[in-house]
């Protein structure tokens, strides 16, 4: 007893302890939720009762419930959860995507963008848009809309509009808690470009989503979605197999958090791979879907047009 608080107390002998938690919880996670037959995205059915919350299936009611826990849980620590699962290229994947997309009111137009960012949480591509906008095309007019969710995922993209002094508290730019499956505040036909980054793949219905995207736009309106994808590569794919065995542990040493990391890695392993979600997108109504593979496929932006 003593030895084992003595042991317990020993911050040099800490780390092995606490791995030995996260294995434990690790087997319990695995034993006790073994998925049984979990439906894929592709083949949901609409009224279809459960869904998949990573790789365990759940009442469709309550999946929204436990992905808010999971961004509640990495919210204060979300540069981080994401420099881990990517080692820290989600950077440089958000400036392509940003690049990539070229939006902003051109010199030469009278009609500034209506720009909506879906599971915006962070700001990070909102801020980007509106940066882009502004040093390329000089527009500091377009208005932005960042819709998340989840309350803490928001209250931490205004802290960091309120740190960086740009954005918060600006009239061109709207924090909103809402659902990007349905977008209830958001008028139909009013948006010239719908982002989501790194999003989607948390909805309960993702077509459901996409079809909500399809709504909201104006007609010549552009949706544009970066994601996890599939690896195309076997030996690239093989490298990440294993080194998403490691993320869950290195998401408890690093953060605390096993379950959320966990989450994150089997939702990636659920996301239908490039040419599925670009059937998606066409069957909201898209046209001329493409889509770029990054990395190997490690993720991918896809994109369509509302005629
Ligand atoms: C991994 S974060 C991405 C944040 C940001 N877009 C980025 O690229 O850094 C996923 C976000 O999706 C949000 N989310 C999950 N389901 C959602 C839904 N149905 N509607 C809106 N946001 C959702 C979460 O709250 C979380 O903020």
């Amino acid at each position: 007893m003593l030895i084992s608080s003595l042991v317990a107390r020993s911050s040099l002998v800490n780390a092995p302890l606490r791995l030995s938690r996260f294995f434990t919880q690790a087997r319990r996670v695995y034993k006790e939720e073994e998925p049984t037959a979990p439906p894929s995205p592709t083949t949901e059915q609409p009224g279809q009762k459960y869904t998949h919350f990573g790789s365990k299936t759940v009442l469709k009611s309550t999946k929204q419930k436990l992905v808010g826990d999971v961004f509640s849980s990495v919210a204060n620590r979300y540069d981080l959860m994401n420099d881990v699962m990517s080692l820290g290229i989600h950077r440089l994947w958000k400036e392509h995507f940003i690049n990539k997309l070229d939006a902003g009111k051109r010199p030469n137009s009278t009609t500034p963008l209506n720009f909506i960012d879906v599971a915006g949480g962070s700001g990070d591509i909102a801020f980007g848009l509106l940066d882009h906008a502004e040093s390329k095309f000089g527009d500091n007019e377009s208005t932005m809309d960042i819709v998340d969710i989840n309350a803490d995922m928001l209250k931490e993209g205004e802290k960091r509009a309120m740190e960086q002094g740009k954005y918060f508290k600006d009239p061109r730019v709207r924090f909103l808690v809402s659902n990007g499956e349905v977008l209830e505040e958001i008028e139909s036909d009013s948006k010239d470009i719908y982002t989501v980054s790194f999003g989607i793949r948390n909805f309960t219905d993702i077509q459901k989503g996409l079809n909500t995207a399809y709504r909201v736009l104006k007609p010549g309106g552009m949706f544009y979605c970066l994601e996890f994808s599939k690896i195309e590569n076997p030996l690239m794919d093989l490298a990440y197999q294993q080194w998403a065995k490691v993320l869950p542990v290195m998401g408890s040493m690093i953060a605390n958090d096993y379950d959320s990391y966990q989450y994150l890695v089997e939702s990636i392993e659920r996301f239908p791979d490039q040419e599925t979600f670009k059937s998606m997108i066409e069957k909201a109504g898209f046209k001329s879907a493409g889509y770029e593979s990054l990395t190997f496929g490690v993720c991918a932006i896809h994109w369509g047009i509302k005629v």
